[in-house]
């Protein structure tokens, strides 16, 4: 059942629903209730010490408690969740995700978390919708037990900038949403063709009836790609019986000033190709289009949000796989625009679907160049599973973590030495060299190869390799599988640069 939101600034000892759900913090003196729990606490009067101290509530993240509420409240269930020691954007999104999976049952459900400013009614907002996310697409028995009516509580709700962060919030999650469906999609049933598929029905969903927003959108075909010199992409596209696509979408809103293109790898399956994977590695490669599928979603946020940027967007979509029609070690491929590239590992596929398009993005003369792209192993030693690595001009990558952080997703800016460009010029053969059997910083040679492509124009590089895919449990507002990561903070990243004058101040916490 698809859940109906609603903001309200009713009392939650008040209001009728299945369930209540309140915050908990660690403090010194053991848990407390945090903010937006004032009447339920008050409810409880002397008896609830006692009771947290009895069920053995601390206030830990990720801790949920159910508790029987005896006509206490107008709701029978109470749900305590655990914030961990701080109330910020973060603890309140993820409390939001663990209280959406324990309430499964509840068909309707009232949530007061701390919710005292724009900030984190989004962050609540979007973390209930985002830790319930399921994806039963091929389950035979696929029971959607989400709640039917979530209201959330906050004292601001009549606030207009409140109302407005509420509904933004959905919009940017349910983005979320698709970008996590799209990844995990089995990759037989989502060759790039299939993708390219996708990306239509959303487009058309998306500019469907009156105010929609302008939106365009180009599928490029192999023959396309060929009479554009996208040697990159039909060179990776070659072992697959699935062809590659690339698309294109272009956002340009009248008030417009500013022009940033995206840019998203789209390997729909990474096989390594005749530089085969390991099985323990070849497992999860079907999130390898996690990039494209991320910049494309929050292409279709920023439009459906109206923000007064043009956006351009590039997802070259290709099947990374092993046959007799595969590129081989030692081949040379020709980019868009004439550069030779000697191919010395098939499994490095990336930078060269990315070649063609940041040259194709570059020919528009946008004012900055974002890629968003599963590229490397390394960046996952380097950073782990929760965090993207951020490359490329200081400006741009400066822009990226500001981004980053006041949408609540975990960035680390990496250097490009300089002496990487000297490996990437060593090839005997061609222009330039793919890899090189150097192990270490491979996603620092990864982003200086890009670098080739940018023509020195302000850019960014994530490498969200790690933070893409969740192969353990729910965390927070994670689920396992798709993460979605990405969206969220190109959707900050267009909000800054589309209004410059706003206060960055207010973005850090
Ligand atoms: N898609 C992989 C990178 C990857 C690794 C994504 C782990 C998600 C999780 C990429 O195409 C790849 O195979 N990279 C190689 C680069 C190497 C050949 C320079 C790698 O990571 O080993
Ligand atoms: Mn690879
Ligand atoms: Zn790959």
């Amino acid at each position: 059942m698809t859940t109906t939101y609603t903001l309200s600034k009713a009392s939650p000892a008040k209001t009728r629903a299945d369930a209540v759900v309140v915050g908990v913090l660690q403090s010194d003196k053991g848990p407390v209730l945090a903010p937006g729990g004032e009447d339920v606490g008050a409810a409880f009067g002397r008896k609830l010490r006692p009771m947290l101290s009895s069920l053995g509530v601390t206030g830990k993240a990720g801790e949920a408690v159910r508790v029987p509420t005896a006509g206490t409240l107008n709701a029978p269930v109470l749900l305590l969740v655990g914030l961990g020691a701080n109330v910020d954007r973060v603890s309140v999104r993820r409390a939001a995700g663990v209280a959406a999976r324990t309430v499964r049952n509840d068909a309707s459900v009232a949530l007061a978390l701390p919710a005292d400013d724009a900030d984190l009614v989004a962050a609540a907002t979007a973390g209930f919708r985002l830790g319930g996310y399921t994806f039963t697409t091929y389950r035979s028995e696929s029971k959607d037990d989400s709640p039917a009516d979530l209201v959330v509580l906050s004292p601001l709700a009549r606030d207009e900038a409140v109302r407005t962060a509420f509904d933004e919030a959905r919009v940017v999650a349910d983005a979320v949403a698709t970008t996590r469906d799209w990844v995990n999609e089995p990759p037989g049933q989502f060759t790039p063709e299939l993708f390219a598929d996708a990306v239509t029905a959303g487009h058309a969903r998306l500019t469907k009836g009156r105010g929609a927003p302008q939106v365009t959108l180009e599928v490029m075909d192999q023959d396309r790609l060929a009479q554009l010199g996208c040697g990159g992409i039909l060179g990776v596209g070659a072992g697959s019986d699935a062809p590659p696509r690339l698309v294109k979408i272009s956002y340009e809103p009248p008030a417009a000033t500013t022009h940033l293109a995206l840019v998203g790898k789209g390997i729909t399956f990474d096989s390594g190709g005749l530089t085969i994977k390991p099985s323990s590695s070849m497992g999860t490669m079907k999130s390898d289009m996690a990039g494209a599928a991320a910049v494309i979603q929050a292409t279709f946020a920023i439009a459906a949000l109206g923000l007064p940027i043009r956006v351009t967007t590039w997802a070259p979509m290709a099947e990374n796989m092993v046959s007799g029609s595969s590129i081989r070690p030692g081949d040379v491929l020709t980019i868009r625009g004439g550069r030779t590239v000697e191919v010395l590992n098939t499994d490095a596929e990336g930078r060269l679907v990315l070649a063609d398009a940041l040259v194709l993005a570059g020919e528009e003369e946008p004012d900055l160049v974002v890629d968003v792209a599963t590229l490397t192993g390394h960046m996952v030693l380097a950073l782990g599973d929760k965090v993207c690595g951020v490359l490329g001009t200081d400006d741009v990558v400066e822009q990226v973590l500001d981004a980053g952080r006041r949408a609540g997703e975990a960035a680390w800016p990496m250097p490009i030495p300089e002496e990487m460009s000297e490996r990437i010029r060593s090839s005997k053969v061609a222009d330039l060299a793919q890899h090189d059997w150097v192990r270490w910083g491979g996603g620092l040679y990864a982003a200086a190869f890009l670098r080739e492509f940018t023509e020195g124009r302000p850019w960014a590089h994530l490498d969200i390799a790690g933070p893409s895919f969740n192969s353990g449990g729910p965390f927070g507002d994670w689920t396992s599988g798709g993460t979605g990561f990405g969206v969220a903070t190109l959707v900050e990243l267009a909000r800054a640069l589309a209004t410059p004058d706003a206060d960055p101040a207010g973005s850090g916490d």
